[in-house]
């Protein structure tokens, strides 16, 4: 099973990005820091590899700041690619993001360098743009998809962005790379339930941070299956339809909605052994 997500404008999209890469300076791709891989577009990569590219690891203030540092080696194996971990929303990344940008695309005489802003929907482009240019560029909401045409924006600091449609691959082979865009919130919700959403999150997090689903629902022991664990989160949290049955698809929201918030703490979702592993497993690889 694969997941198709493809519509027309993002096929028009990756068209004229690949048209417009070769008069770019550098590359900001934007990762969400929880998902590095799923979030990482197969299609940019190819498309940048022979520009300086910045990851910048937006929302490390939702990730497992340890499996975030690795993440940052890992890339930093690339010797053009340079990373950022940050919070979009914090003060301090413009200086930090503008600093790099000087680093890899150097100012130039009577032009500005340009660079070239990639990331998936939901990612957090538009508030990385928005804060850069010191007023409101392109829309912000939580709804994937918003962001529609390219646009350059002169920061007036020597840098001129080129902003482009948040776009994901053609196909995302990879089911779990699906789940957790899903649960991050990078894919329509519309794609899945968020029950089915909600059982592929609760068995990574029993397994991989037991101690943040302890804490957030008061429980020493958990129910042995995922079922019945969203049995007792709706239970807790008075989920009940008209004949007192469990509405578990509410309950599933509610626990998305906590998760993808960080109400129960920071959480990644994959690591590059565990990538590693799956690749090999599935792909013998081929990630796209
Ligand atoms: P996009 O253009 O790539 O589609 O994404 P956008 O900037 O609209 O950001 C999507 C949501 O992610 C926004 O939340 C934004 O505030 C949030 N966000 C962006 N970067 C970060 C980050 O580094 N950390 C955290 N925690 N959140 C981030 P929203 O709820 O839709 O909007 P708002 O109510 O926060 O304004």
């Amino acid at each position: 099973m694969s997941i198709h997500w493809y519509p027309g404008h993002m096929h028009k999209a990756t068209k004229e990005m690949a048209k417009v890469l070769p008069s770019v300076d550098a590359v900001i791709e934007i990762l969400d820091a929880r998902i590095p891989f799923s979030s990482s577009n197969p299609v940019i990569s190819s498309m940048s590899t022979n520009k300086p590219v910045i990851k910048l690891m937006a929302k490390s203030d939702l990730a497992d700041n340890k499996v975030t540092d690795m993440w940052r080696m890992r890339f930093e194996e690339d010797q053009k690619t340079k990373t950022l971990a940050v919070d979009l929303k914090s003060e301090h990344v413009c200086e930090q993001v503008v600093k790099l940008c000087n680093k890899l695309a150097p100012k130039k005489e009577g032009s500005s360098s340009l660079i070239m802003v990639v990331g998936i929907p939901n990612v957090g482009k538009s508030t990385l743009i928005n804060n850069l240019a010191g007023r409101h560029v392109a829309k912000t909401g939580d709804e994937p998809a918003i962001t529609k045409g390219q646009q350059r924006i002169n920061l007036r600091n020597g840098i001129m962005l080129l902003d482009t449609p948040g776009i994901l691959w053609p196909k995302v082979k990879n089911l779990p790379s699906s789940f957790r865009l899903a649960t991050v919130g990078a894919i329509k919700n519309t794609a899945m339930t968020y029950e089915e959403v909600a059982f592929f999150a609760l068995d990574y997090i029993k397994r991989e941070y037991p101690l943040l689903l302890k804490t957030r629902f008061e429980q020493a022991n958990f129910p042995a299956s995922e079922l019945e664990l969203l049995e007792m989160i709706g239970l807790q949290r008075g989920c009940l339809s008209s004949g007192g049955r469990i509405d578990l698809e509410r309950a599933a929201t509610i626990f998305i909605n906590e998760l993808r918030a960080g109400i129960l703490g920071e959480v990644s979702y994959e690591t590059p052994d565990m990538i590693d592993a799956e690749l090999s497993e599935e792909f013998g690889g081929d990630a796209s």
